[in-house]
């Protein structure tokens, strides 16, 4: 049972949060790993890894990189596979002390089918999240830059899940982000996360390669968040908020005026994943600072300040 937590209980598209702050997908381990170094029953919720039909080891190293102001990774989805998350992980969410989402990315229409439905059959994720930066093989488009891939891939998706919420977390990288939220919303997604990583690409001037060994690599961290302040802030105005759908703020949170900040623009929860990587009890303190924002706001409750910025 989540209880309430004071002013920042929230509601992300019919899943009761005790607070905004979530964990971000692949930044927290499979499940409630995190439980060993802070306290998940303070934390709005966590995200799992993102799971692919097959186990994967992911990116030859390196595939982790500073950058200036945040970070570059090609992980390259490693995980252990449906199978054995399954198995061995997803009967963790039964005892987390948060909320749980899962995370589905795959290849094909077929693998985000199969995993979410998995997700959907286990009554302790209340969320699922599609990770569409990934390309689908069969015509190298990534589902998550082009609206009719998107399209196609809700057109099945959408049926498959019919007991959790469905949450479609967009790409920077696609030519425009409202479009890609229109799709999205189209097709059936009650919550939208902004934003993944940004393509990005870091050279070794002395080998003239690149610094990862993947090539190009995904970039998190302080650096994006004003980035992604703007997407939430339009996406939110031009189709979220008409719509009902709530979103999920993610980018270079560190502190809890970022955190305000998403909220500000248009967001009803707010991711952290670099954060974790610089001190995983950063998120406990952007849980206390939103607390006393909220009430030096003068308001009662967090939702109340949800798309107030005045511009
Ligand atoms: C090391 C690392 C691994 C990640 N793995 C995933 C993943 O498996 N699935 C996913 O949807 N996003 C993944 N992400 C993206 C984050 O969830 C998040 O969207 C992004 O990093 C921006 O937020 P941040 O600036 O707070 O890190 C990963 C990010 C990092 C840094």
């Amino acid at each position: 049972m989540i209880e309430a937590q004071t002013n920042l209980a929230t509601n992300l598209g019919g899943v009761p949060l005790r607070n905004p702050v979530v964990l971000a997908a692949g930044t927290c381990g499979y499940v409630d790993e995190m439980a060993d170094v802070i306290d998940l029953s303070r934390i709005g919720a966590v995200t799992t890894k993102s799971i692919t039909a097959e186990p994967r080891e992911g990116n030859r190293p390196w595939r982790i990189l500073d950058a200036p102001a945040g970070m570059l990774n090609a992980i390259g989805l490693a995980n252990m596979g449906l199978h054995a998350f399954v198995r061995d992980q997803l009967p963790r969410a039964a005892n987390c002390a948060t909320t749980v989402i899962g995370s589905v990315a795959g290849n094909s229409i077929g693998d985000y089918v199969a995993i979410a439905a998995a997700f959907d059959a286990s009554p302790h994720v209340p969320a699922i999240e599609l990770n569409v930066s990934c390309p689908n093989t069969a015509d190298g488009l990534v589902f998550g830059e082009d609206p009719q891939s998107l399209r196609s891939l809700l057109a099945e998706v959408r049926p498959a899940v019919t007991r959790s919420k469905l949450i479609v977390k967009l790409s920077p990288n696609a030519p425009s982000i409202v479009k890609m939220a229109e799709a999205a919303i189209d097709g059936g997604a009650e919550a939208l996360t902004l934003i993944n990583t940004f393509t990005a690409l870091a050279i070794d001037v002395h080998t003239r390669k690149p610094r990862i060994a993947n090539g190009t690599a995904g970039y998190s961290g302080p650096a994006i968040h004003p980035i992604a302040v703007r997407m939430v802030r339009d996406v939110s105005r031009s189709v979220a908020r008409q719509a009902g759908v709530p979103i999920i703020g993610l980018g270079g949170v560190m502190r809890w005026e970022d955190a305000a900040e998403f909220i500000l623009a248009g967001a009803t929860a707010v991711g952290m994943g670099t954060a974790l990587f610089v001190d995983p009890r950063l998120p406990l303190r952007v849980v206390a600072g939103l607390g006393r924002w909220v009430s030096s706001q003068g308001c009662g409750n967090v939702s109340e300040l949800i798309g107030q910025v005045e511009m």
